[in-house]
């Protein structure tokens, strides 16, 4: 057909941001996808909520079922949080015969095994670009641009919001509490921001891309970690005067055939890229065996940046260029070792 019809199910920060790119700027996703992507239906909760945004009249429901009965709506974007009614819409919504885009990586890193299983069952695609690293295009590099290699290791910075607060501890000796608060309201943060400081959300993150980059099948929990909420003020200005800051580094090595991962605190040398990715930038070194060290650095949450990825992922949907889904499928049906590590 000339015509995707799109429904966006959770208007958030990112449903906003995703509504405002298609809305403003039909001429570009038309220009890439080579037909218009057309936002049919933004579902929300309540419907006298500001969503900072005029939808045109018809757009707006509260009615998950509306988009799944309406056989035009072609793509689906997933953007509730959490794991429930996240799963049960998405199922559904593959089961109404749509494709999915979303940017839930706490959905995808418990229930990938289920949702891909079912998307390859019923010939869908799953696009979610937007999980790991917001606008930073590490999902599509990984699978795609370096496949032609064995990863070695991927180290960085995987939640934006716990940059931020350090980043902002370090440099304006800003108060924890205070920081949380506005990572809160300048959208970065999960809707329980505990997710974020503990270390949970970038072990997520890190799960889904041990998938695609080693096939390993990693259970988060399984991750060691821990958060930047148990760090002192003190602890960044006894590392500031070492010559160091303190960054919540997610790291995955294979050592002997088998995978290392952590997500911690840790030292990093000022100066060196990784200790200089501030507010809610993310970064992720990438070492593949053909390519070497790759560095990646870009906003990793926030409405825009998140937004960016997840309306490109809307574009390849369109075009049925998401191959990535069943490269993932064949990674998650498969059992390969994976060991956990605590760092020093
Ligand atoms: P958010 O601001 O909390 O928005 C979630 C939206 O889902 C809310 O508008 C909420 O409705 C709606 N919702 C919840 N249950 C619903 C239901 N049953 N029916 C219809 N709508 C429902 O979250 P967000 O920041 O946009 O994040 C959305 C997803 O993207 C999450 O999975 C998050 O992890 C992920 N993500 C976020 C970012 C970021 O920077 N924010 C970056 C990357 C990925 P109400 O408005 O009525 O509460
Ligand atoms: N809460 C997440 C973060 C959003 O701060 O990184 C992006 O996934």
């Amino acid at each position: 057909s000339s015509r995707t019809n799109v429904a966006i199910i959770g208007m958030g920060t990112v449903g906003a941001g995703v509504a405002r790119l298609l809305i403003d700027h039909g001429d570009r996703t038309a220009r890439h996808a080579g037909k218009t992507i057309w936002l049919s239906k933004a579902v929300v909760r309540d419907l006298n909520k500001p969503r900072g945004i005029d939808l045109p009249a018809g757009v707006l429901t509260d009615s998950i079922d509306e988009v799944l009965n309406d056989p035009e709506i072609d793509v689906v974007v997933q953007l509730i949080g959490g794991l429930s009614p996240a799963r049960e819409t998405m199922l559904r919504a593959m089961e109404a015969g749509k494709d999915i885009v979303t940017a839930n990586k706490a959905l995808l890193a418990e229930h990938g095994g289920e949702l891909f299983t079912r998307a390859r069952e019923l010939g869908r695609s799953i696009a979610f670009e937007a999980a790991v690293a917001g606008g930073v295009p590490i999902v599509a590099n990984i699978s795609q641009c370096l496949s032609a290699n064995q990863i070695l290791s991927m180290e960085g910075i995987l939640n934006g919001t716990s940059n931020f607060i350090v980043s902002q501890m370090d440099e304006k000796g800003a108060g924890y509490e205070q920081t949380v608060k506005l990572a809160q309201e300048l959208g970065y943060a999960e809707a329980d921001p505990a997710m974020d400081v503990d270390g949970t959300d970038a072990a997520q993150k890190l799960a889904i891309l041990s998938h695609l980059a080693f096939g390993a099948t990693v259970d988060w929990r399984d991750i060691p970690r821990s958060g930047i909420d148990r760090l002192d003020p003190v602890d960044l200005q006894y590392a500031s005067q070492l010559g160091y800051r303190i960054k919540l580094l997610a790291a995955a090595r294979m050592i002997d055939g088998e995978l290392e991962l952590s997500v911690a605190p840790t030292l990093v040398r000022k100066g060196t890229p990784m200790a200089e990715v501030r507010d809610a930038y993310n970064a992720i070194r990438v070492v593949g065996d053909a390519v070497g060290p790759v560095f990646y650095h870009g906003l990793g949450a926030g409405q825009m940046p998140t937004a960016s990825a997840v309306v490109a992922d809307i574009i390849d949907t369109a075009v049925g260029r998401t191959p990535i889904t069943f490269q993932t499928l064949e990674y998650f049906s498969k059992d390969r070792p994976a060991r956990t590590v605590q760092r020093d």
